[in-house]
């Protein structure tokens, strides 16, 4: 059979690598994007678009109704950062977006929906390092929350209704197709971006401060893998844990230097998403994904750095 996919939040910065990759595995015509805003040029020249807000339901549900998707993706959400200083609005996007699409899903019955969740979903006082599956997790940010909620709903659905439901609590994400939208690793694309364009970049965390990350062509890897996998090998309905490379804003810059030699970085001294990062995971256990569906990282640091100056290279 084959299958007619949705992408909600289409424009995003995973949703602009999810379309193109899915569209050449599945054929353009079968992989709807849709998002609140018009389209970029890309998506809207390969392949349908739709308008879509995850909190119209009348109008989700005419979409779901049109195009009977067999796997729909929800992209769209309120980022850490971002969430912060609209923290009600950020917990309705991300709430109510969910629970419109699952139920959707389970009035249309569609096949397999995913969900992405987030390193956010942990706090305090979980474990900093090689952070397990299963741990305390005291998210003190509305976007954890919202996010860690989220994994209680999908794991709900998957149980009480039967929803196929997979996801990811995917690190800090870097790509150069598109930008991210408001999080607190975005320091991690920005820095490329300035190496580029002005040999020089004031990184919003401090020097020191580790975190989760991942190269896109993995992350999108990692998506497609999961959402083939068959269904008896997911053993988890939340999330899976997903480590990628852990380093902190001078192992980066180090690495940009290699490729740079003049770049140079500054540290701001105050910055409110600096909070963010100090709880959250420094380095991420992801062995259930391993495990479960084959999971194996590609892109180390150097690999990373390499192919995303190379790419940028050519549009900044
Ligand atoms: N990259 C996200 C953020 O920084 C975390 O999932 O908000």
């Amino acid at each position: 059979m084959s299958e007619k996919i949705l992408v909600i939040g289409a424009n995003g910065q995973i949703g602009t690598e999810l379309v193109t990759a899915l569209r050449g595995i599945h054929g353009a015509e079968n992989v709807i994007a849709s998002d609140i805003n018009s389209p970029t040029y890309a998506i809207r020249n390969n392949g349908p678009f739709e308008f879509a807000n995850v909190l119209d339901k009348d109008n989700l549900h005419h979409l779901f109704d049109k195009h009977r998707p067999t796997q729909v993706y929800l992209l769209a959400a309120m980022l850490s950062a971002v969430g912060e200083q609209k923290p009600k609005m950020a917990w309705d996007l991300n709430m109510t977006g969910l629970l419109h699409v699952l139920d959707f899903a389970v009035e249309f019955k569609t096949a397999k929906v995913f969900w992405p969740s987030s390193i956010a979903v942990f706090g305090p006082h979980s474990p900093q390092y090689d952070t397990p599956q299963y741990c305390v997790m005291d998210p003190n940010t509305v976007y954890g929350f919202s996010k860690l909620a989220g994994e209680r709903w999908c794991e709900y659905y998957f149980t009480k209704y039967g929803v196929d439901v997979r996801s990811i609590r995917y690190p800090g994400l870097i790509g150069w197709k598109a930008n991210p939208g408001g999080g607190t690793t975005d320091y991690a694309v920005h820095i490329f971006h300035e190496a580029l364009k002005h040999g020089k970049y004031q990184s919003f965390l401090s020097a020191n401060t580790a975190l989760p990350m991942m190269y896109m062509e993995d992350a999108i890897r990692a998506t497609i893998t999961l959402m083939d996998a068959p269904a008896e090998q997911i053993s988890i309905r939340s999330s899976y844990n997903l480590g990628g490379i852990s380093f902190t804003p001078t192992q980066l810059a180090d690495e940009i230097k290699k490729h740079l030699p003049d770049f140079e970085i500054s540290y701001a001294d105050a910055d409110p998403r600096q909070a963010i990062a100090d709880s959250w995971p420094k380095s991420i256990d992801d062995s259930q994904a391993q495990q479960d569906w084959g999971w194996k990282l590609e892109y180390d640091l150097p690999r990373m750095t390499q192919d995303m100056l190379q790419n940028l290279k050519e549009l900044v």
